[in-house]
């Protein structure tokens, strides 16, 4: 008889007046860049804030190409750029958002399979958990306490 394993998650959704100030700072930051998004052809215009230890905010977003697979999401450009120019400084924070074009209301997302990869990578290299902040379209707000919730049983170790 196999074993059954289960594993949780614990998210929280929180209303806007229910986040501290940082959190809305970083989630506002990343509403501004969505606005720039490189997106012509899905028309979902993403945006990514991160917010570093030492206090510094960095903001990207999704940057599409014609040849469809060679597009960027917001998160991992963020995060490239984050590792390249701040490599000392551990991501600990990263907001989400994402808005059709011409459409008033913030749409439904959650980082995608390669970029829950590549969050999985940076607490690695941090050892530090990545708090994710996802704006729902009614304005709540799901925080995520680190990668594990969205990616369980991950690949981790080459050698394991
Ligand atoms: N996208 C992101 O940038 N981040 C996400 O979390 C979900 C999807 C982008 C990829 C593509 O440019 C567009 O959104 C539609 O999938």
């Amino acid at each position: 008889m196999g074993k059954k394993i289960i594993i949780t998650a614990e998210l929280e959704e929180l209303s806007w007046a229910e986040l501290s100030e940082e959190d809305q700072v970083l989630l506002t930051e990343a509403k501004k860049i969505s606005e720039s998004a490189y997106a012509p052809y899905s028309n979902f215009l993403v945006g990514a804030a991160a917010l570093l230890n030492s206090g510094l905010v960095l903001k990207s977003n999704n940057q599409e190409n014609v040849s469809f697979p060679v597009g960027v999401c917001a998160e991992r450009s963020l995060l490239g750029y984050a590792g390249a120019n701040h490599a000392e400084d551990p991501v600990k924070k990263l907001a989400i958002v994402a808005k059709r074009r011409g459409e008033k209301v913030w749409a439904t997302v959650s980082p995608c399979g390669l970029c829950r990869q590549t969050i999985s990578e940076v607490e690695m290299r941090f050892d530090q958990p990545i708090i994710l902040l996802i704006l729902k379209p009614n304005g709540n707000v799901i925080k995520v306490p680190g990668i594990q919730s969205l990616l369980p049983f991950k690949f981790e170790d080459l050698n394991g």
